[in-house]
């Protein structure tokens, strides 16, 4: 079967590239940034474009012919950096959703899977959190990705296709940016533990975060195209239903910490994740504990 996978050659879409390339789906690859050579798979067709740009749309609908299913990974994906650029964030995000809808219902496209963030949610003092609490976006980010969501929604109600949104929490795992502007605090802690510096936090390190495993949001995605039990705009937590401390993330690594300014944050994200169990018959397999112990030991060995 022949799949679109949007953004994959990011974190989590090379990953996804990497599974279903193992599982025999034909793979076709669109990214406006194909220059890490580690992110390639050479069973996969990769094609540069910049989706959110509607005059690439020609070339993009020639790609999607007898696609069955795509994976809309691609944006501007971090929540900080919207906060100083809400326009290019817009500009990137929204369009390119909206263009690439048009074009899988231009070119027959069965299933859309959208990834989209628990940062829709916000800040928010129930727990866990359920995909019927009131979206409540504290960045530009966090509102596109809910945007994106409605737009899945609508096209889902007005043309012939299928749409589901996954509301990803704190994606961790094999890929993950170390170091650099796009890393996210699990990279950040590896990239400062091997150069020798303190653990840096924000604020006083008690803000929870379910923390989720790539490999578990590759699974859900590949469910989630195939259930026959969604396919109408619902919108479904991946996430790992447990959460940690900064802290406590901090304290797996044995190195001096280092408290720093706060960010506008929410204080806890913790997913229900009955809805994705139900409906795509998911399950989490791997705690954030495990995973980071054995990364420091492979570490150590090298
Ligand atoms: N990493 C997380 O913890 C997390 C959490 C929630 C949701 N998500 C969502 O999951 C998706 C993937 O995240 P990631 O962590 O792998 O990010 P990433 O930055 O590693 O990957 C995103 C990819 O999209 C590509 N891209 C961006 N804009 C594009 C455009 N206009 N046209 C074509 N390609 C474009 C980038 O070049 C990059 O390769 C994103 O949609 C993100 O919002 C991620």
């Amino acid at each position: 079967m022949k799949v679109l996978v949007t953004g994959g050659t990011g974190f989590i879409g090379s990953n996804l590239v990497n599974k279903l390339v193992e599982l025999d789906y034909q793979v076709e690859v669109i990214d406006n940034n194909l220059s890490d050579a580690g992110k390639i798979n050479k069973k996969a067709n990769y094609h540069q474009y910049d989706l959110s740009d509607v005059n690439n749309l020609n070339q993009v609908s020639r790609i999607l012919n007898s696609v069955d299913s795509v994976f809309h990974l691609a944006a501007k994906a971090r929540v900080q950096p919207s906060i100083d650029d809400p326009v290019g964030y817009e500009l990137n995000n929204t369009l390119s959703t909206v263009n690439i809808l048009k074009a899988c219902v231009d070119s027959d496209v069965r299933r859309f899977v959208y990834s989209s963030s628990s940062s829709v949610y916000g800040d928010n003092d129930n727990m866990p959190l359920k995909e019927n609490f009131k979206p409540n976006p504290l960045s530009p980010y966090g509102a596109q990705k809910y945007y994106g969501e409605i737009l899945c929604n609508t096209f889902a109600e007005v043309y012939d296709i299928e749409t589901v949104s996954l509301r990803y929490f704190n994606v961790y795992g094999e890929g993950q940016n170390i170091g650099g502007a796009y890393s996210l605090v699990i990279g950040i802690f590896f990239d400062q533990m091997l150069s020798g510096k303190p653990l840096t936090i924000r604020g006083d390190g008690t803000q929870k975060r379910d923390f989720t495993y790539v490999g578990d949001v590759v699974n859900a995605n590949i469910l989630a195209s195939e259930s026959h039990m969604v396919g109408s705009g619902e919108v479904l937590n991946i996430g790992n239903g447990d959460n940690r401390t900064i802290n406590q993330i901090a304290d797996l690594f044995d190195v001096k910490k280092e408290y720093i300014e706060p960010v506008l944050e929410p204080k806890e994200t913790l997913a229900d994740i009955k809805l994705a169990k139900d409906l795509l018959n998911w399950e989490p397999t791997t705690s954030v504990d495990s995973w980071i112990k054995q990364q420091i030991i492979d570490y150590e060995k090298k």
